[in-house]
């Protein structure tokens, strides 16, 4: 029997204006983009936004339905896009935030498990770190890959 541990690094900011430019201007990008969300029934909009190694800026909110489960995170609309428009071009990072009726989420908002594992398999397809910045009112969350998210992660190795 051994013991093992789990440990990863990540990096708080208290402040946006901390981040280097290209951070700062995905974490505005994602702010914008959470305005548009379509989310009648939560009323817990949230934004995502995609830099490409390209340096082109992809946005997504999440989009609601009736019949719920039908709808989708603001992650996932926005990556799927991303890899939709630019098949061959890595994503180098990602933004997300989350706005309830008091506005900004205080604390980081973290991405559900589904979103995470559409996350890592981007970031397997172009074999490219994707840095998530998570961002909060008070402070700013920045983990430097999308594996370290998910542990014990499932994936085409797997196959
Ligand atoms: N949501 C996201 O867009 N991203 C997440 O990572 C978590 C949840 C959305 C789904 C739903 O529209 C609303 O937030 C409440 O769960």
């Amino acid at each position: 029997m051994i013991d093992k541990e789990y440990l990863f690094k990540y990096t708080e900011y208290s402040s946006h204006r901390e981040l280097p430019e290209q951070d700062e201007q995905l974490v505005a990008d994602a702010k914008q983009a959470a305005q548009n969300a379509y989310a009648p029934y939560s009323n817990f909009k949230v934004g995502a936004a995609v830099l490409l190694k390209n340096g082109k800026i992809i946005t997504g909110n999440n989009q609601e339905n009736s019949a719920y489960p039908s709808g989708l995170c603001a992650e996932r609309v926005a990556l799927f896009y991303a890899n939709a428009k630019y098949p061959d071009v890595p994503v180098i990072a990602m933004a997300i935030c989350a706005y309830n009726e008091n506005g900004l989420l205080k604390t980081p908002v973290a991405p559900c498990g589904a979103c995470r594992q559409v996350m890592l398999e981007t970031e397997l397809r172009f074999k490219t770190p994707v840095k998530v910045i998570l961002i909060g009112e008070d402070y700013i969350t920045v983990v430097d890959n999308t594996s370290q998210l998910l542990p014990f992660n499932f994936s085409s190795k797997d196959l």
